[in-house]
């Protein structure tokens, strides 16, 4: 199972959402992959802390290869690093990734990504963080994926450009790849007791908008577990937020 964590705008959790989730599921005992595909690198720190390992190469060394003439490419499997924890690997992302984008555009390697996936073998489930836009490398996710989560933090203007998003994956779905999914909005630093939350979320179940049962709330636990490079179920296993991680998993995987 493929799954992309998307969303246009930044800061509403996709690479807190989909490094918990992946921590989750490698902790529950699946193989797990993480795919970074946003320049800003959030995730790949997240799971790696400082110890990149330099020799084993990134997602940019597998988009540079495709860009050239190769008798022998790599496999994309000789990217991925093993991060600390048990089950849980990592494909990360590069600074320079925004540096490739026109010319994997033009060049239309747009289902390079989706090509490399279906040939790994070795993962039970696959999470792909994205960049805050909707570029080549959110539309190569998108083409890649079986389903895609939609993080969401409870704000108006969020609220709004969801509509333009869920038409955007709807488009992706029709013109390029038929089996993807929307697996549902996840409601991000959710505050139950805040009126104006309850009345956003409410607007789009109104809307019958694919809201996900199991919300996140908002915790400092999150920062620290950022700050200090340890996925929640490593860093606060018995925390509130936690718990809410491993119960949105679980919806999500029956
Ligand atoms: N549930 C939460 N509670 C508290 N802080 C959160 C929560 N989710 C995300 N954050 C914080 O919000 C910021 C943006 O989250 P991030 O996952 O990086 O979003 P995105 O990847 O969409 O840009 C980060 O500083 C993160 O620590
Ligand atoms: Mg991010």
């Amino acid at each position: 199972m493929i799954r992309v964590v998307f969303n246009q705008k930044g800061g509403v959790g996709k690479s807190s959402i989909s490094t918990n989730l992946a921590a989750i599921s490698a902790n529950g005992g699946q193989r797990t992959l993480v795919i970074d595909l946003d320049p800003q690198c959030n995730t790949s720190h997240y799971l790696l802390g400082e110890q990149v390992n330099e020799t084993v190469g990134d997602i940019k060394d597998f988009y540079e290869q495709t860009l050239s003439f190769q008798v022998h490419p790599k496999p994309v499997t000789d990217f991925i690093h093993r991060t600390a924890y048990e089950n849980l690997d990592l494909l990360p992302s590069n600074p320079e990734l925004g540096d490739l984008h026109s010319k994997l555009e033009a060049k239309h390697k747009i289902y390079k990504l989706r090509d490399a996936l279906s040939k790994l073998g070795e993962y039970d489930a696959v999470y792909i963080d994205t960049p805050p836009a909707f570029n080549f490398y959110t539309l190569s996710a998108l083409c890649a994926a079986d389903s895609c989560l939609i993080p969401f933090d409870c704000d108006e203007f969020s609220r709004q450009a969801l509509y333009s998003l869920m038409y955007n994956v709807q488009e992706t779905q029709q013109d390029h790849n038929e089996k993807l999914q929307i697996e549902g909005i996840v409601v991000n630093q959710y505050q139950p007791r805040a009126n104006a939350a309850k009345l956003i979320v409410e607007a789009l179940l109104d809307d019958d908008l694919p809201v996900l049962e199991n919300k996140i709330s908002s915790s400092v636990k999150m920062k620290e577990s950022h700050n200090e490079s340890i996925p929640l179920i490593y860093f606060a296993p018995k925390h509130k937020l936690t718990m809410e991680f491993l119960a949105l998993h679980g919806e999500l995987t029956g």
